[in-house]
């Protein structure tokens, strides 16, 4: 067995890889961390009473090195680079969920805050594992895509060649609440949300600059992305409407199944697709249409699983030498 950890067991996306890691075949848990530790792990997570009994402590570098050789940081922006520097030093290969390492440096500068660790930077792969699967295989540092970046590249990255990039692209975005992590705010305080649906951040969402900055690296081309998120009053999913000018008249469900036919965990519907029927999974499914050259693609993923966790997991089977789809969740929570 593989040992690994997780820092940040006290959030969402550190429970959902809790709930994997438990019956992953390969991967043994053996540290868990929180920012102040000193608790045990189905205290903070009473859903996991009765299946695991495991201590959380707050972080040290040295215990992640000694315990694992692979851990998961499921942290805030900031949080993450800090201790990641420390952890490649010492030898512990790394899948961050945070926005710390997906992009070069002047645009997550632009979009977040001072970098803290160019030296790494360089060298981490970005974990859109049907884009970047050889590179993760031999990476130390995976970085995780943001949510909405993974709905979205996953739809319209296979048909970037026929778009007009000077037309507007515009990307319109819908989140369940557990998108923006366990802490409250106004925007997520169930007064707020139950029974309504908002944009916010709408052309300024920090998702954009991760979204055209991928296309122009698969791709090469520059694109302007319009990017309108929207909270949702559901716990998990997100939708994804992307709307697009073609250049020519081609046919969106073979461009998709040309691109996707191998792929194992993305799945071609030939109605548009709903949250529901990827709730609790690591699949992405996809729908496109068009009228002339308008082009409409549909994506539906698990904001918590294939927009964090399970990718994250996807990610460190590769980087370990395993199947991919080790531990992975399939079935999704319908009804
Ligand atoms: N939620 C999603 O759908 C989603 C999707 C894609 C990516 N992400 C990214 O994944 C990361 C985690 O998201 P989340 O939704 O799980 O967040 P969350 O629910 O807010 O959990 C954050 C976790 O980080 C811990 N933490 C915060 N600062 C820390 C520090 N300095 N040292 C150690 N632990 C610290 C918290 O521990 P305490 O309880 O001790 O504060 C908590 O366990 C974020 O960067 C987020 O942007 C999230």
């Amino acid at each position: 067995m593989i040992e690994v950890g997780i820092v940040g067991a006290s959030g969402y996306t550190g429970l959902e890889l809790v709930k994997m890691l438990l019956n992953h075949p390969s991967f043994r848990l053996n540290y868990l961390a929180t920012s102040s530790g000193d608790v045990m792990l189905e205290e903070l997570h009473p859903a996991l009473l009765d299946l695991i009994t495991f201590p959380v402590e707050e972080v040290d570098v040295e215990q992640v090195a000694q315990r694992c050789k692979l851990v998961f940081l499921a942290l805030p922006h900031k949080a993450s680079m800090g201790l990641a520097r420390q952890l490649i030093e010492r030898g512990v290969k790394i899948v961050d969920l945070s926005a710390d390492y997906r992009l070069d440096r002047e645009t997550y500068e632009a979009a977040y805050c001072p970098h803290e660790d160019p030296e790494h930077l360089g060298e981490a792969v970005y974990g859109l594992i049907e884009y970047y699967r050889e590179e993760i295989k031999v990476a130390r540092l995976v970085a995780g895509p943001g949510c909405y970046p993974t709905a979205t590249l996953l739809g319209i990255l296979p048909f970037i060649p026929y778009i007009d990039t000077s037309a507007p692209l515009f990307v319109d975005a819908k989140s369940g609440v557990s998108g923006a992590g366990k802490k409250l705010t106004e925007t997520s305080h169930f007064v707020t949300i139950n029974d309504n649906i908002f944009a916010y951040n709408p052309l300024k969402h920090r998702h954009a600059p991760e979204i055209e900055e991928k296309i122009a690296k698969v791709h090469g081309a520059e694109v302007s992305v319009n990017f309108v998120p929207h909270l949702i009053p559901a716990t998990r999913g997100e939708l994804v409407s992307v709307y697009a000018t073609l250049k020519e008249e081609i046919d969106p469900r073979q461009i998709l199944e040309n691109a996707y036919e191998t792929e194992r965990f993305i799945r071609l519907r030939e109605k548009p697709v709903d949250i529901k029927s990827t709730a609790g999974t690591h699949f992405c499914d996809l729908y496109a249409a068009r009228n002339g050259k308008a082009l409409f693609v549909s994506s539906a993923i698990d904001n918590l699983l294939r927009g964090a966790a399970s990718q994250a997991l996807a990610a460190a089977n590769l980087m370990m030498g395993l199947d991919e789809g080790a531990g992975l969740p399939v079935i999704a929570y319908v009804p």
